[in-house]
């Protein structure tokens, strides 16, 4: 379906976010043709620019906009859709009251309509302030048109402020009309699980506790906080990565298939599987969930100082930059499958995948030949990125004499599909609020459900009831996140390599 005319404002416009991955994003939409007609982007925040200051800010001077080619008639004519309204204190009535003018007087001069996407890309601080003022203005529902709010990143601090952001918000705009973004589920191969999954008679038979040993999630990255420690200090490996990121991972892999494929009967699996966490008590946690902060040492991105000298971190931060936990999912396909997730900065590859282990056979029939045989993994792996696609690996016989049996893969890369390139996270997403379509967006419930399982974690470390680890910059993480996997087999897989670098 197509998009209707619209504005779309976005609130803290002048920060990181809008102008790394926003903005390039709207651009791509406008580029690719996916923009109606009449469109304006209303950028929003305290800073004091006039329509064109912005317009270089986020366009001409925006080191993040590849194509910011001046001379490029598409770019000249992009920028000339962006809009500016500063907002004096934030907090206003009278900020909001201004911007609602503003809107109306963009409307009367370029008849972009009266439909409104709102995006909340400002502190976490401001997320019920704004749109309580927006409701105020009568900003929230237009007989006109329609009215759609995005909710950036971190949706609440734990479980009981994600609770209350949520109450807030909901008095203000109705939930069908609110779209808590999380990027990764725009990611095409996050979202190709479920076709991977369900589209396919042969996965799903073997999807379960009769046939899997093990499902581990690694989000792995190079690099390590830089310039944002301020932010991360205050957030931490488990708030930034799994409460949201990877929690969505694991509900497409692990979720029962929907009744269809339409956003009430996904998310509705969704919460239900989040609901089927089995609880990590406080008690459980020393055993299940392992935090570390990264030292001194060397990543593929350079030298890196540790984590407590990094720049706005203070110097006896017992913020985790590593998490590695093991937990059960209680239900009647999962029973006793142990799932692990971990993630960490200034780990030695930036890759993010998902290894389904099969068991074994029941016999070890060729182990006389080879004492190889034995470790001979049957593992889907599911590349998240880089590399998008998926390798299966199994065991082939070695050709000559005796019956020596050795690892094989077979693979596929997602960019043998399209030759185009595969689009960008925001991108997609920015297109489905769009078009109304929230699939693709959490749902209020289940980012309680999410809170809820990691809650007591948090709780538990910040009564220091649990060590905080170290290891190495450029390391696989601390050691004590290997046992783990005491008792249940394959153990981490950590690549030495990206899928590309071993093919090419
Ligand atoms: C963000 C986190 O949400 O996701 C960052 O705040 C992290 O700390 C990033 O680096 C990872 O995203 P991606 O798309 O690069 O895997």
């Amino acid at each position: 379906s197509s998009v209707d005319s619209h504005v779309l404002v976005i609130f803290g416009a002048s920060g990181d976010l809008a102008q790394r991955k926003l903005i390039p994003a709207v651009f791509d939409l406008f580029r690719g043709g996916y923009l109606p007609e009449k469109f304006a982007l209303l950028g929003a925040s305290r800073t004091d620019f006039t329509d064109e200051d912005f317009r270089k800010k986020v366009v001409f001077d925006n080191e993040h906009f590849e194509q910011k080619d001046a001379s490029d008639d598409d770019v000249k004519t992009f920028s000339e859709k962006l809009f500016y309204q500063d907002l004096a204190s934030y907090d206003g009535e009278k900020d909001i009251e201004a911007l609602a003018a503003r809107l109306i007087k963009l409307d009367e001069e370029y008849g972009v309509g009266k439909n409104y996407i709102f995006y909340l890309s400002t502190p976490p601080k401001l997320y019920s302030t704004i749109p309580g003022a927006l409701a105020k203005a009568g900003l929230n529902e237009s007989e006109e048109g329609w009215s759609r709010l995005i909710v950036e990143k971190p949706f609440g601090y734990d479980e009981e402020s994600a609770v209350k952001l949520n109450k807030d918000i909901q008095s203000y705009f109705r939930e069908n009309t609110i779209y808590r973004i999380d990027h990764y589920l725009g990611k095409e191969t996050v979202q190709n699980l479920l076709v991977t999954r369900f589209a396919n008679g042969f996965f799903e038979p073997l999807w379960n506790r009769n046939y899997v040993q093990s499902v581990q999630i690694t989000a792995a990255e190079t690099v390590g906080v830089g310039s944002r420690g301020g932010y991360y200090d205050e957030s931490g490996a488990m708030r930034d990565m799994v409460q949201n990121h990877l929690l969505q991972v694991l509900a497409h892999v692990a979720m029962e298939p929907p009744i269809r494929a339409d956003a009430p009967s996904i998310r509705d699996e969704k919460l239900k599987l989040f609901k089927s966490l089995r609880p990590i008590t406080k008690k459980d946690v020393k055993n299940q969930v392992v935090r570390a902060q990264y030292t001194e040492g060397r990543t593929k991105s350079g030298d890196v100082v540790s984590y407590r000298d990094a720049e706005g971190v203070p110097s006896e931060s017992k913020t985790e930059t590593y998490v590695g936990m093991k937990f059960f999912i209680d239900n009647w396909r999962w029973a006793g499958v142990p799932f692990f997730v971990r993630t960490g900065k200034c780990l030695p590859l930036k890759l993010t995948e998902v290894v389904i282990t099969f068991k074994n056979p029941p016999q070890a029939l060729f182990s006389e030949y080879d004492d190889y045989a034995m470790s001979c993994d049957n593992q889907l792996i599911i590349r998240i990125q880089p590399d998008e696609g998926m390798a299966l690996e199994f065991g082939m016989k070695v050709p000559g004499e005796g019956f020596r049996v050795k690892n094989v893969d077979m693979d596929f890369f997602y960019r043998d599909l399209t030759k185009n390139d595969v689009p960008a996270a925001y991108t997609r997403l920015l297109l489905d609020c769009m078009k109304g379509e929230p699939t693709l967006y959490a749902r209020g419930d289940s980012v309680e459900a999410a809170w809820a399982f990691i809650d007591p974690i948090l709780k538990a470390w910040e009564a220091d009831e649990v060590p905080l680890y170290s290891y190495t910059a450029g390391s696989w993480g601390p050691l004590q996140a290997d046992a783990l996997w005491k008792g249940e087999g394959s153990g981490w897989r950590n690549p030495s390599d990206s899928l590309t670098e071993k093919k090419h």
